[in-house]
């Protein structure tokens, strides 16, 4: 008897109908013969469901059955179809009565021997897919079902057991629908590190907060010791809120790269990534032979933090440049091409120079101009141009070190974050611009009129300052964030020539 269960193929971040059809009853051996362009965890998955099967108190099937995963010119990757595959030889072998939900719901997930389930990547996109596909609803593993509960119009369930699953196709079993009933963490980790923390450097704690505010690309420079990486880790704890939509677009990317099948629940916040310099660039940008997620994606609609920029490798930095001005990174593989999204804010850290002293008062730099201009040659251009905000970050003295005066609060600095927010928010309605970072030239043109005073003064700063053109878009966006966190409409002198001063490393001759 032939049985036909709708499942899925995760591709990229999103996912492809795949039928699984099994036909039991046919002559010859007692054997599984599994085809469709599985790999070797999906071909391994007859040993896994027989057990689950037989620990389930369930039959084998005895005679000859083929298991085909259509459409065949689809990879199929991954432990996913153990739970349709079973569900599949259930009703192939007239174990399963009264097949109507089987035909209802999409099905996808793991089986351990036992039968219990395991989670899966990519149940968000599953139910994406189920829904696209006019299913009544999805039926996954419990522990994937949670964040698909995210998506609206379709029925999702979660199931714990091979047993329960097949009860609940029976319809002996009655599952609670978890649609719209996602449950998220009530306390979610509050990031341990505040910048009450950080000591000085309240310039860099400006342009630290200009930047969350307005989604800018930030650039520290200074000396070891001077507070970069302290303060890089505590931006988590001022980053803004995501709304519903960004939310689903960040869980679904780490979804299909797994991060969710480990946490325990979920939390409404923005990512925050910070790879080594020594990641590879399939990492970095995301690929393999099943082209997946890299840290660019992983931290969409949140940050990325490059600390050491230089030590990266020049590949890495170079294949970054396409996606920093995008948003999006396209992948092509044997198994296809495939389009992610990566519109992140990217925040790097390095030093002058390869001592780390150049300009410094406290020690002398050991660094010949060569070494200098080949250490900066790394990171300068291309990827440069693309950063909004470059900020100094000087050595502290020790008199500043020993002040026990607290600094502000992050909790103080993300309010004013929010509320900048709020007003890009606004802003941007009916657009797909999402932040102050994200204008194109004619949004820039539009949001960010300066009149013939503002024009001159800009035009004579750049001329003084040796400012090369790039520069120009650049000071008008971040002159509008901090325009916004001073609730002003207008830009105005005092925000202009503030932003101005954010571009020290565009001049001329530093480069
Ligand atoms: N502004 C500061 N306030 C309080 N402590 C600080 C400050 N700056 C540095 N420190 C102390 O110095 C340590 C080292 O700072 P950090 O690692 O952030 O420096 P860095 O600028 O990243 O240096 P490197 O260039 O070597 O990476 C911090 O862990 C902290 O204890
Ligand atoms: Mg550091």
């Amino acid at each position: 008897m032939l049985a036909t269960v709708s499942s899925a193929a995760l591709q990229g971040i999103q996912a492809a109908p795949v039928m699984v059809e099994v036909n039991s009853g046919e002559s010859g051996d007692p054997r599984l013969i599994m085809v469709g362009l599985p790999d070797a965890a999906v071909k391994e998955s007859d040993d896994r469901v027989f057990s689950a099967l037989a620990n389930s108190g369930y039959r084998k099937p005895q005679t000859r059955t083929t298991i085909n995963l259509a459409p065949g010119d689809l990879r199929k990757e991954g432990p996913i179809y153990d739970l349709p595959i079973a569900l599949g030889i259930l009703a192939a072998t007239n174990q399963l009565e009264g097949g109507q939900r089987l035909r209802d719901y999409l099905v996808a997930g793991e089986l351990s021997l036992s039968g219990a389930t395991r989670p899966i990547r990519g149940g968000l996109a599953f139910a994406m897919q189920a829904r696209a596909s006019g299913k009544r609803g999805v039926l996954l593993p419990l522990a994937s079902a949670r964040e698909a509960s995210l998506v609206s119009g379709i029925e999702v369930y979660g199931v714990e057991s091979l047993h329960q699953a097949m009860r609940f196709i029976e319809g002996g079993l009655e599952l609670p629908n978890l649609a719209g009933k996602t449950a998220f963490d009530p306390n979610p980790d509050k990031a341990e590190m505040d910048f009450a923390e950080v000591k000085g450097q309240s310039t860099v704690k400006r342009a630290v907060e200009i930047a969350v505010a307005g989604g800018h690309n930030l650039l520290m420079i200074g000396p070891p010791g001077s507070g970069k990486s302290m303060i890089a880790k505590r931006i988590p704890g001022i980053m803004p809120e995501p709304s519903h939509d960004e939310f689903l677009e960040i869980l679904q990317i780490e979804s299909a790269a797994g991060v969710t099948t480990q946490a325990t629940r979920l939390q409404k916040r923005r990512p925050y990534r910070a790879p080594h310099h020594t990641i590879s660039d399939v990492g970095l940008l995301g690929g393999g032979s099943i082209p997946g997620p890299g840290e660019i994606s992983l931290a969409h609609n949140g940050v990325l933090f490059m600390d050491e920029l230089p030590e990266f490798k020049r590949s890495a930095l170079e294949v970054m440049r396409q996606p920093l001005e995008d948003g999006s990174v396209t992948i092509s593989r044997s198994a296809g091409k495939v389009t992610l999204p990566c519109n992140f804010m990217l925040v790097a850290a390095l030093n002058p120079c390869p001592c780390g002293y150049l300009g410094s008062q406290q020690k002398e730099c050991c660094c010949s101009p060569h070494q200098v201009r080949k250490y900066r040659q790394r990171v300068s251009g291309p990827l440069l141009d693309r950063i909004d905000l470059h900020i100094e970050a000087p050595a502290l003295s020790i008199a500043e070190l020993r002040e026990a005066k607290p600094g502000e609060s992050s909790a103080a600095i993300r309010e004013r974050v929010e509320a900048s927010r709020n007003i890009q928010r606004t802003r941007f309605s009916n657009t797909n611009i999402r932040s102050n970072a994200d204008m194109n030239h004619k949004a820039i043109r539009e949001h960010c009129p300066i009149g013939p005073d503002l024009g001159d003064l800009l035009q004579r700063a750049m001329e003084q300052l040796k400012l090369s053109a790039r520069a120009y878009d650049r000071i008008l966006k971040v002159s509008r964030t901090i325009a916004d966190l001073d609730h002003s409409e207008n830009i105005q002198s005092q925000h202009l020539l503030e932003a101005i001063q954010f571009r020290s490393l565009d001049r001329s001759e530093n480069i």
